[in-house]
């Protein structure tokens, strides 16, 4: 039909805004939360990441495995903070490991990864956050995503926060009515309600705190160096403007005496 691929891309081009192609055919809705970690100077907030750490404990690791992120990170200073004793406490209070040198299961220690989990078929929570985007276009030029950042917390914040109410039966799977999920029908049942745990810290347990507190979490196991990087990203901001000063002084000087004379 079309035999110039030129001809092609330009027809794709031109056609994908309206058919709303690239966006996806259903509308979905990312509420942009505001969080601690967000521009050049953000930093996790500790105690966020604490009750998150909670939340996925006591709700989503029935069904969601994290099993990229060692246990032992949760001592982290520039994440969770969690005091060695009790990362130790937790480990083996929550996780239990299958040990190929003892053959048999144990309880998980500090330097075991957190374990897989594939009963359900639920992805790997791992790296969600920055497997998924919150903002896109228009248009695949990104500027929203300039503006707004990625948006992997934001969307599994507004995951959460998103369902509708409405369910229906497919080919015996129940789905459930989601305005934040791409297609709007999700097989994850609501994982939170509100009040679904007890903070420690006495911290606002209605759904969208819950929501946004899991989703730093997660924020965290998949940029766990994320302050160093920005850190080490603001050293070397400061580092290349005054190495353009001295740069900008040094040409000066090095051709003050040609353009003395002719002045
Ligand atoms: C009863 C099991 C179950 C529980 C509990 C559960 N999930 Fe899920 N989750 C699933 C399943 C199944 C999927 C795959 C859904 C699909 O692709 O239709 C999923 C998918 C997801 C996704 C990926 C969505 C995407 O864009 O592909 C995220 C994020 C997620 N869950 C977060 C959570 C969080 C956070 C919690 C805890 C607050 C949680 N889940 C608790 C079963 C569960």
């Amino acid at each position: 039909m079309l035999k110039k691929p030129a001809t092609a891309v330009i027809v794709a081009l031109v056609l994908t805004p309206v058919t709303g192609f690239a966006a996806g055919d259903y509308e979905t809705h990312v509420e942009n939360y505001r969080f601690s970690f967000e521009g050049p100077f953000g930093t996790y907030d500790q105690a966020q990441l604490q009750r998150g750490l909670q939340v996925y404990t006591e709700l989503c690791s029935a069904c969601h495995g994290l099993r990229y992120v060692p246990i032992r990170t949760l001592g982290d200073a520039q994440g969770p903070g969690i005091p060695e004793n009790q990362v130790r406490a937790y480990a083996e209070q929550n996780f239990e490991v299958f040990d190929p040198e003892l053959d048999d299961w144990r309880p998980a220690v500090p330097s075991d990864n957190f374990p897989v989990n594939d009963s359900v078929g639920a992805p790997d929570l791992s790296m969600m956050a920055k497997a998924r985007a919150g903002f896109h276009g228009p248009y695949g030029l990104g500027i929203n995503q300039f503006f707004k950042g990625t948006g992997g917390a934001e969307y599994i914040a507004s995951l959460m926060t998103g369902y509708t109410g409405n369910d229906k039966e497919e080919a015996g799977t129940i789905l459930y009515e989601n305005k934040a999920f791409p297609g709007n029908w999700i097989s994850m049942p609501p994982p939170l309600w509100g009040d679904d745990v007890e903070y420690a810290d006495g911290h606002s347990t209605d759904l969208e705190e819950l929501s946004k507190d899991v989703a730093a979490f997660l924020m965290w196991t998949a940029e766990p160096k994320m302050t160093a990087r920005k850190q080490a990203g603001f050293v070397g901001v400061i580092f290349l403007t005054l190495l353009s000063v001295l740069l900008y002084l040094t040409n000066k000087r090095l051709w003050a005496s040609v353009k003395g004379k002719d002045s």
